[in-house]
């Protein structure tokens, strides 16, 4: 059984949902009280084990290479203004030498084409993907719980699952569970965005995959879904009928942050698990929800 070394991060999507935010800024850049996403994904990834860290990005995304950079301007400003643990913060941020790789998603044709388009920086290897629009508040990081179940099942592919009301499924890739032991089980099912009666479950896809370099090959004959895109879940779906599929129902909280209410949620939510801003920020929604007439009281 291989270890997970390798983490994929699709971010060459547009991020509609976001505009005129993400006109010119990836929504992948956008910030979760003062972090990017990429960031809280890529530190997820690190926690996890994993050393490479390869970003398939499209036009407009040079910033997250940046990001993922030294910026020797703002390094000796800090140094100069005495700022040590802002400067030491971002030196513990920055991913080692050699440890990141990028490539291009020409035409956003969807996240299947965006694993794919990964695939010689991969290499042979078994390698996580991580949505950066899905923040996950866990302890330990789900890709972290999702290795302990790869090691625990003897290799294969995982995918993080979580429940949704049943009049939800439509709107996600779900997969049908058998064989659980504790909160992992044996994937007997996928379908993609199925009708409620045509649903295996209620356990969706949610943003986290650990796959098998196999899954390229599959991809390569997916006929592409509506508006072109191709679709992982049909890889994957392929790939199952050779390889073992197991599902993690992991604990945590997602936030899809890439729609509004999700990523103001993550904001509020984060925001108010801080020890340096929850006093303030449960002060200041007091006072915002008062000002339009409602009331707010804590336990
Ligand atoms: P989404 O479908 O949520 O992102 O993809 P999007 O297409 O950018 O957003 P909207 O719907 O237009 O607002 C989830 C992740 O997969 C990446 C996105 O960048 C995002 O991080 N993605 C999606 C790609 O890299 N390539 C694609 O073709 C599609």
């Amino acid at each position: 059984m291989r270890p997970i070394k390798t983490a994929v991060f699709p971010v060459a999507g547009l991020g509609t949902r976001f505009l005129p935010a993400t006109k010119a800024m990836p929504k992948e850049m956008l910030t979760v009280v003062d972090k990017p996403l990429i960031q809280m994904v890529v530190e997820e990834a690190k926690e996890a084990g994993v050393e490479h860290f390869v970003f398939v990005t499209g036009r407009n995304k040079s910033v997250i290479e940046d990001h993922f950079d030294k910026q020797y301007e703002l390094e000796s400003t800090l140094r100069r203004r005495g700022k040590s643990k802002q400067l030491d913060k971002l030196e513990e941020d920055l991913p080692g030498a050699g440890q990141t790789s990028f490539t291009r998603q020409q035409e956003p044709l969807g996240l299947g084409h965006a694993i794919w388009c990964a695939r010689h920086l991969v290499g042979q290897e078994p390698f996580a993907v991580l949505l950066p629009d899905m923040i996950i508040e866990a302890n330990p990081g789900c890709l972290a719980q999702m290795v302990e179940v790869y090691r625990q099942r003897g290799g294969g592919n995982v995918i993080a699952v979580e429940e949704v009301p049943m009049e939800h499924v439509h709107r996600y890739g779900v997969v049908g569970a058998k064989d659980w032991q504790d909160n992992h089980f044996s994937i007997d099912a996928m379908v993609e965005k199925p009708k409620r009666e045509h649903a295996p479950s209620n356990l969706i896809i949610s943003g986290r995959y650990i796959l098998q370099p196999e899954i390229f090959k599959e991809i390569e004959n997916v006929q592409p879904g509506i508006g072109g895109e191709i679709q992982i879940t049909d890889a994957m779906i392929a790939l199952s009928a050779n390889q073992n599929f197991h599902g993690l129902r992991f604990s945590g909280k997602t936030y899809d942050c890439g729609d509004k209410v999700g990523f103001l949620s993550a904001n509020v939510a984060f925001a108010l698990d801080r020890e340096d801003l929850n006093a303030e920020v449960r002060a200041a929604l007091q006072a915002i929800i008062s000002a339009r007439g409602g009331t707010l009281t804590w336990n």
